[in-house]
Protein backbone atom coordinates (compact mmCIF):
# COMPACT_ATOMS: atom_id res chain seq x y z
CA UNK A 1 0.00 0.00 0.00
CA UNK A 2 1.11 3.48 -0.96
CA UNK A 3 -0.26 7.08 -0.79
CA UNK A 4 0.39 9.00 -3.64
CA UNK A 5 0.84 12.79 -3.12
CA UNK A 6 -2.22 14.73 -4.48
CA UNK A 7 -2.11 17.65 -7.12
CA UNK A 8 -3.41 20.65 -5.81
CA UNK A 9 -4.83 23.05 -8.15
CA UNK A 10 -3.92 25.46 -9.64
CA UNK A 11 -1.68 22.62 -11.21
CA UNK A 12 -1.15 23.08 -14.99
CA UNK A 13 -1.56 18.81 -15.24
CA UNK A 14 -5.10 18.96 -13.31
CA UNK A 15 -6.17 21.34 -16.63
CA UNK A 16 -4.55 18.87 -19.24
CA UNK A 17 -6.55 16.24 -20.79
CA UNK A 18 -5.30 12.88 -20.49
CA UNK A 19 -4.66 10.18 -22.92
CA UNK A 20 -6.65 6.45 -23.22
CA UNK A 21 -4.89 4.04 -21.95
CA UNK A 22 -3.57 1.56 -24.55
CA UNK A 23 -2.30 -1.31 -22.15
CA UNK A 24 -3.17 -2.74 -19.27
CA UNK A 25 0.23 -3.46 -17.09
CA UNK A 26 1.01 -4.73 -13.59
CA UNK A 27 2.59 -1.28 -13.41
CA UNK A 28 -0.88 0.15 -13.95
CA UNK A 29 -2.62 -1.95 -11.74
CA UNK A 30 -0.44 -1.11 -8.91
CA UNK A 31 -1.03 2.24 -9.81
CA UNK A 32 -4.81 1.99 -9.60
CA UNK A 33 -4.45 0.26 -6.19
CA UNK A 34 -1.87 2.81 -4.76
CA UNK A 35 -4.82 5.20 -5.99
CA UNK A 36 -7.61 3.71 -3.95
CA UNK A 37 -4.96 3.56 -1.08
CA UNK A 38 -5.05 7.81 -1.62
CA UNK A 39 -8.48 8.19 -2.04
CA UNK A 40 -9.58 6.08 1.57
CA UNK A 41 -6.83 7.77 3.30
CA UNK A 42 -7.44 11.55 1.92
CA UNK A 43 -11.05 10.49 2.62
CA UNK A 44 -12.36 10.99 -0.80
CA UNK A 45 -15.08 9.17 -3.16
CA UNK A 46 -12.98 9.08 -6.18
CA UNK A 47 -9.63 10.26 -7.33
CA UNK A 48 -8.39 10.76 -11.32
CA UNK A 49 -4.93 9.81 -12.79
CA UNK A 50 -4.34 13.66 -13.29
CA UNK A 51 -4.78 14.12 -9.35
CA UNK A 52 -1.77 12.39 -9.03
CA UNK A 53 0.19 13.10 -11.69
CA UNK A 54 -0.55 10.24 -14.18
CA UNK A 55 -1.96 11.32 -17.66
CA UNK A 56 -4.17 8.88 -18.28
CA UNK A 57 -7.90 7.94 -18.56
CA UNK A 58 -8.19 5.98 -15.22
CA UNK A 59 -10.26 6.52 -12.38
CA UNK A 60 -11.10 4.96 -9.07
CA UNK A 61 -14.14 6.00 -6.89
CA UNK A 62 -16.46 4.23 -3.95
CA UNK A 63 -19.15 6.27 -3.33
CA UNK A 64 -20.51 3.74 -0.14
CA UNK A 65 -20.32 6.53 2.99
CA UNK A 66 -21.81 3.93 5.09
CA UNK A 67 -19.09 3.14 7.57
CA UNK A 68 -20.65 -0.22 8.65
CA UNK A 69 -21.54 -1.03 4.96
CA UNK A 70 -19.03 -3.66 3.14
CA UNK A 71 -16.92 -1.07 0.70
CA UNK A 72 -17.32 -0.85 -2.91
CA UNK A 73 -13.64 0.12 -4.56
CA UNK A 74 -13.99 0.78 -8.38
CA UNK A 75 -11.39 1.15 -10.92
CA UNK A 76 -12.91 2.43 -14.03
CA UNK A 77 -10.30 2.62 -17.19
CA UNK A 78 -11.09 4.56 -20.20
CA UNK A 79 -14.48 5.65 -18.60
CA UNK A 80 -16.93 6.69 -21.09
CA UNK A 81 -20.59 8.54 -20.61
CA UNK A 82 -22.94 6.89 -23.18
CA UNK A 83 -26.25 7.99 -21.82
CA UNK A 84 -27.19 10.71 -19.78
CA UNK A 85 -30.42 11.54 -18.00
CA UNK A 86 -32.22 15.00 -19.46
CA UNK A 87 -33.46 14.78 -15.34
CA UNK A 88 -30.56 16.86 -13.58
CA UNK A 89 -29.69 17.18 -9.88
CA UNK A 90 -28.13 19.75 -8.01
CA UNK A 91 -25.26 17.95 -5.54
CA UNK A 92 -22.74 19.62 -3.36
CA UNK A 93 -19.53 18.74 -4.75
CA UNK A 94 -15.96 18.83 -3.21
CA UNK A 95 -12.58 17.55 -4.62
CA UNK A 96 -9.24 16.06 -3.21
CA UNK A 97 -7.49 18.92 -5.41
CA UNK A 98 -9.35 21.23 -3.90
CA UNK A 99 -9.71 21.03 -0.15
CA UNK A 100 -12.13 22.55 2.06
CA UNK A 101 -14.13 23.89 -0.56
CA UNK A 102 -17.42 23.19 -1.53
CA UNK A 103 -20.23 24.36 -4.15
CA UNK A 104 -23.24 23.43 -5.78
CA UNK A 105 -23.07 21.81 -9.49
CA UNK A 106 -25.85 20.46 -11.50
CA UNK A 107 -25.42 17.68 -14.18
CA UNK A 108 -27.16 15.09 -15.72
CA UNK A 109 -29.07 12.82 -12.40
CA UNK A 110 -28.11 9.30 -13.87
CA UNK A 111 -25.48 7.97 -16.12
CA UNK A 112 -24.79 5.40 -18.46
CA UNK A 113 -21.11 4.36 -18.22
CA UNK A 114 -19.16 1.94 -19.83
CA UNK A 115 -15.24 0.86 -19.08
CA UNK A 116 -12.41 -1.15 -18.83
CA UNK A 117 -11.47 -2.99 -15.68
CA UNK A 118 -8.32 -3.80 -14.25
CA UNK A 119 -8.34 -7.08 -15.86
CA UNK A 120 -9.27 -5.62 -19.66
CA UNK A 121 -12.63 -6.45 -19.35
CA UNK A 122 -15.29 -4.56 -20.63
CA UNK A 123 -17.90 -2.97 -18.08
CA UNK A 124 -20.76 -1.07 -17.81
CA UNK A 125 -23.24 0.53 -15.81
CA UNK A 126 -26.05 2.91 -14.79
CA UNK A 127 -25.33 5.49 -12.03
CA UNK A 128 -27.66 7.12 -9.89
CA UNK A 129 -27.74 9.84 -6.97
CA UNK A 130 -24.04 10.33 -5.40
CA UNK A 131 -22.64 7.72 -7.90
CA UNK A 132 -23.82 9.73 -10.73
CA UNK A 133 -22.36 12.89 -9.61
CA UNK A 134 -19.09 10.95 -8.66
CA UNK A 135 -18.19 9.42 -11.99
CA UNK A 136 -19.00 12.46 -13.94
CA UNK A 137 -16.83 14.43 -11.65
CA UNK A 138 -13.80 12.09 -12.19
CA UNK A 139 -14.16 11.98 -15.44
CA UNK A 140 -14.60 15.48 -16.11
CA UNK A 141 -10.85 15.44 -14.73
CA UNK A 142 -9.89 13.18 -17.10
CA UNK A 143 -10.73 16.25 -19.61
CA UNK A 144 -8.98 18.28 -17.91
CA UNK A 145 -12.14 20.08 -16.17
CA UNK A 146 -12.69 21.08 -12.36
CA UNK A 147 -16.09 21.05 -10.78
CA UNK A 148 -14.91 25.01 -10.48
CA UNK A 149 -15.37 25.68 -13.61
CA UNK A 150 -19.34 24.91 -13.15
CA UNK A 151 -19.02 27.99 -11.15
CA UNK A 152 -19.15 31.62 -12.18
CA UNK A 153 -15.44 33.29 -12.87
CA UNK A 154 -15.38 35.76 -9.99
CA UNK A 155 -15.89 32.34 -7.67
CA UNK A 156 -13.38 30.51 -9.53
CA UNK A 157 -10.88 33.12 -8.64
CA UNK A 158 -12.04 33.76 -5.30
CA UNK A 159 -11.22 29.96 -4.92
CA UNK A 160 -8.09 29.31 -6.88
CA UNK A 161 -6.68 32.20 -4.63
CA UNK A 162 -7.15 30.37 -1.97
CA UNK A 163 -5.47 27.57 -3.34
CA UNK A 164 -2.35 29.68 -4.09
CA UNK A 165 -2.27 31.23 -0.71
CA UNK A 166 -2.68 26.82 0.08
CA UNK A 167 -0.12 25.73 -1.15
CA UNK A 168 2.34 28.58 -0.65
CA UNK A 169 1.54 28.17 3.11
CA UNK A 170 2.23 24.36 2.45
CA UNK A 171 5.49 24.83 0.50
CA UNK A 172 7.10 26.89 3.69
CA UNK A 173 6.00 23.87 6.06
NI1 LIG B 1 -12.01 16.04 -7.99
Amino acid sequence: MSIRPILIHPDPRLKKKTDPVTEITDALRATAHDMLDTMYDAPGIGLAGPQVGLMQRIIVMDCIKDPEAAPRPMVLINPQIVWSSESRNIHEEGCLSIPDQYADVERPAEVEVRWLSLDGAEQSEHFTGLWATCVQHEIDHLDGRLFIDYLTPLKRQLITRKMTKLKRERARM
